[in-house]
């Protein structure tokens, strides 16, 4: 750690009010803030803009400023560069990583596509851009069924890298795509002993599941769909009490907009849904903000000829998933 971090009481580094030097920052640098909705509560409220992947893609591709500051994790980050190449993208923490993009090297991608020559390849956004360079489209959980839709059924398609959000989708569509066998370590961890006892104590309460769950928990699910759907459908549902079967650092977001209501996280194996915490996501906090800020760094790079086969893929995303408007949008 930094041996100047010195958090004091509600104070950070050498007891700096970390809110108001980022946002001093934030107008000297000319810089935006984006936040991923899985982002500590704290980073949420400072940031211009919360989102889902795809809100977060929109708003790096549209945004203004000199620089991004991204809190989420690095294929997001990346996302921001490629589509925004002449900004500075900055991570707080460079290694907020993802199980999915690890699970997914892209020698292997490249072996999987020459093995398949005639099927394209749809590919999860959670992927490094040097995969994304080597796909046909990107997804993101809320774009995929509209754009898979769009693809002629006759048309092969691989799936990568997430094998739950392929077969779910696989099911939603009644397509046959083929599935790259990565997870989400976050998803994978809730337990379908613990949320049928949950279901139990609060027999009305709506289910919501991300689609990176398994197929067991969706099964269990009274609506299935990425962040921003989940939130969305979370406040128009009429039931007072629901439980979230994604990162619960999401019911912020709920419990903001409907302090009214209960929000449940649902369980892992040991009953506790704490263990459903993104540790990538995590590594993120506000003291690395501001030293983001203040040093312009750790900067995100991707080489130009990764960034321009990488935006091609993106770019396609973006005209197949239409002018979706984003569920919030804070100090636009
Ligand atoms: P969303 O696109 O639904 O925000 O998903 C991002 C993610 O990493 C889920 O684990
Ligand atoms: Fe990756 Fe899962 Fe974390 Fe999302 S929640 S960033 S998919 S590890």
């Amino acid at each position: 750690m930094d041996a100047r971090l010195n958090p004091l009481g509600g104070l950070g580094l050498l007891g700096l009010d970390l809110k108001a030097e980022i946002d001093r920052l934030r107008r000297e640098r000319n810089a935006v803030i984006l936040a991923h909705y899985y982002q500590d509560p704290e980073i949420q409220d400072i940031a211009d803009f919360v989102g889902d992947s795809l809100d977060l893609s929109r708003k790096a591709a549209a945004t203004e400023a000199r620089v991004i500051a991204f809190c989420g994790v690095k294929f997001m980050a990346e996302v921001a560069k490629i589509l925004s190449p002449d900004k500075t993208v900055v991570l707080p923490d460079l290694k907020a990583g993802c199980s999915l993009e690890d699970s997914c090297p892209p020698e292997d991608f490249a072996r999987f596509r020459r093995a398949h020559p005639d099927h394209i390849s749809l590919t999860y956004i959670n992927c490094s851009a040097a995969v994304k360079a080597e796909s046909d489209i990107i997804v993101t959980s809320s774009s995929a069924e509209r754009i898979i839709n769009q693809i002629p059924r006759d048309q092969k398609i691989l799936f990568a890298p997430d094998k739950h959000l392929g077969a779910w989708l696989n099911r939603k569509t009644g397509r046959d795509m083929l599935l790259w066998d990565g997870t989400c370590i976050v998803h994978e961890r809730f337990s379908v002993t613990e949320l049928l006892k949950l279901k139990a104590q609060h027999p009305a309460a709506p289910v919501l599941a991300h689609p990176e769950c398994p197929a067991a928990i969706l099964e269990l699910a009274d609506y299935v769909g990425a962040t921003s759907g989940i939130l969305k459908e979370a406040l128009a549902s009429p039931e007072p009490v629901l439980i979230v079967a994604t990162e619960p650092n999401i019911i912020h977001q709920m419990r903001k907009s409907a302090p009214h209501k209960t929000f449940i996280g649902a369980p892992g194996a040991d009953g506790n849904c704490g263990c459903n915490m993104c540790p990538f996501m995590a590594l993120n906090t506000l003291e690395k903000l501001y030293l983001a800020l203040r040093d312009l760094k750790p900067v995100i790079e991707v080489p130009e000829d990764v960034r321009v086969a990488a935006k091609r893929s993106l770019d396609r995303m973006l005209e197949m998933a239409g002018n979706v408007s984003p569920v919030r949008v804070q100090g636009d």
